[in-house]
């Protein structure tokens, strides 16, 4: 029989709900929830809120600054990390430090030297560190591994993968702390990190050689201004402005992000709500990816921000045929509604070529849950009791880190108008 675990989290924003309230609501046999660690009380207390229907809690809460206080007051064998990007090293390393397995939401960090600290953590502490990529869970993403696995194309050569972040969503990312590239890498780090592991998994490789382009096109004060936009506004609450804008985040009309993000914005000036189209932007909203992976295949991506439609197209190429997939993704903002909703599929085909062969369609079953369905197999994979998994899914550090290399490698191309070789960012 398994032993029971007990879990603290760190960082209660909107992600951190999807964990805590899977455990006290789904996992009670297998999990405990033990406390929070947050630097805003406000967000603390909502999440203490929200598991209170389930019979838990109020947890003890717990300031940033009293994590390791945390950690020995409560004893958690596993620390859940779901603060900004650019903090996930501090929680992992100090946890792993202190004798904890540690569970990170992607981007495992956000640039190479953080990375660096966090497989020199892993190697001198001996602690276990899972990168939660729930894309590789969806149904029809596991289904492109089974189909590469058996052989169905040949030996992939090159992929051509296209995402679409939608208006809604991705116009999510310039408005709060995303739209620093300090606190997410950007969007090649915080977004893509899911994108490159998806090819990582689905190829069973891992990148090389990087080369990308990418530039503010859209988003930003400046480039409204080319498109003859005279009224500005920095953040929507209170402002005029923001009525005529069709990308203002309206906080006071949503009951969890008002309370989560405007009740809480006193504590610690986090402002949900920014304009997109506001100055101190620099991340990118168009980016083109070039990668060569150690198979040898090819990958050309690429990942806009303001698309009128959210979701991906995948090709593949092999030495027998050719996989299409085109998955269409509903629209959210992160905490604005139903969790269930985030990522979740409306569309999806896979057509498979063979090279001498009539095309055949792939059915693949709906299921329920966010990033088509593969939220809750992931939760059953971290809390609960799987079963053997021959795709072999939950995410290592060494699956996390390969991950944001790409991106890291291809910020460093954008730079440097040069390609980045993977190796040379790292020391495994
Ligand atoms: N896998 C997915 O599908 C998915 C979806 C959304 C978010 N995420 C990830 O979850 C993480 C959180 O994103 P979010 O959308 O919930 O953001 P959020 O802004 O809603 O929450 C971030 C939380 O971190 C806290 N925080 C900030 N600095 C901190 C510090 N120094 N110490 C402790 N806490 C701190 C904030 O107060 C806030 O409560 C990010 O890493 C993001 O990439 C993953």
């Amino acid at each position: 029989m398994t032993a029971r675990k007990r879990y603290a989290l760190v960082g209660t924003g909107g992600r951190a709900a999807f964990f805590y309230t899977a455990i006290v609501e789904d996992f009670k046999e297998t999990s405990d929830l033990v406390a929070f660690c947050d630097v805003n009380q406000t967000r603390m207390d909502y999440a203490n809120a929200k598991i209170a229907p389930f019979g838990v809690g109020p947890l003890p809460t717990y300031k940033s600054e009293d994590f390791e206080r945390m950690i020995k007051e409560v004893k958690p064998d596993i620390v859940i990390v779901t603060t900004v990007d650019r903090t996930h090293h501090t929680y992992i390393i100090r946890a792993m430090e202190l004798g904890c397995d540690v569970i990170s939401e992607k981007p495992m960090t956000v640039d190479e030297e953080k990375c660096q600290e966090i497989l020199d953590a892993v190697k001198r502490t001996g602690q276990n560190l899972r990168v939660t990529f729930n894309y590789r869970y969806s149904p029809h993403n596991t289904k492109i591994r089974e189909l590469i696995v058996d052989g169905a194309i040949g030996d992939v050569t090159s992929v051509h993968f296209e995402w679409m972040l939608n208006t809604k969503h991705g116009a999510d990312y310039f408005r709060r702390w995303h739209r620093d590239k300090r606190n997410s890498g950007g969007l090649l780090v915080h977004k893509s990190t899911h994108h490159f592991d998806l090819v990582n998994f689905w190829l069973g490789t891992q990148p090389a050689t990087v080369f990308a382009l990418g530039d503010l096109m859209f988003y930003g004060r400046e480039n409204a201004e080319k498109r003859g936009v005279t009224e500005f506004y920095s953040r929507s609450h209170g402002s005029e402005h923001a009525k005529n804008d069709p990308f203002a985040l309206h906080m006071q009309e949503n009951e969890q992000l008002k309370a989560m993000y405007l009740d809480a914005e006193k504590e610690d000036g986090y402002f949900r709500d920014q304009s997109v189209f506001g100055d101190g932007i620099n991340i990118e909203d168009t980016m083109g990816v070039m990668v060569k992976y150690r198979s040898n295949a090819i990958l050309t991506y690429n990942l806009f921000a303001y698309s009128p439609w959210e979701g991906f197209r995948v090709n593949f190429n092999g030495t027998k045929g050719r996989i299409e997939m085109e998955v269409v993704e509903a629209s959210y903002v992160n905490s604005g509604g139903d969790q269930a909703l985030e990522g979740a599929v409306k569309g999806k085909k896979i057509t498979v070529y063979p090279m001498f062969d009539a095309p055949y369609e792939i059915h693949v079953a709906e299921s329920k849950g966010g990033h088509g369905g593969g939220d809750p197999v992931l939760l059953n994979d971290l809390f609960g009791k799987p079963d053997y998994d021959r795709f072999n899914r939950a995410a290592s550090h060494v699956d996390g880190a390969m991950s944001i290399l790409t991106g890291i490698a291809g910020n460093r191309s954008i730079k440097t108008g040069l390609p980045v070789k993977v190796s040379e960012l790292v020391q495994f």
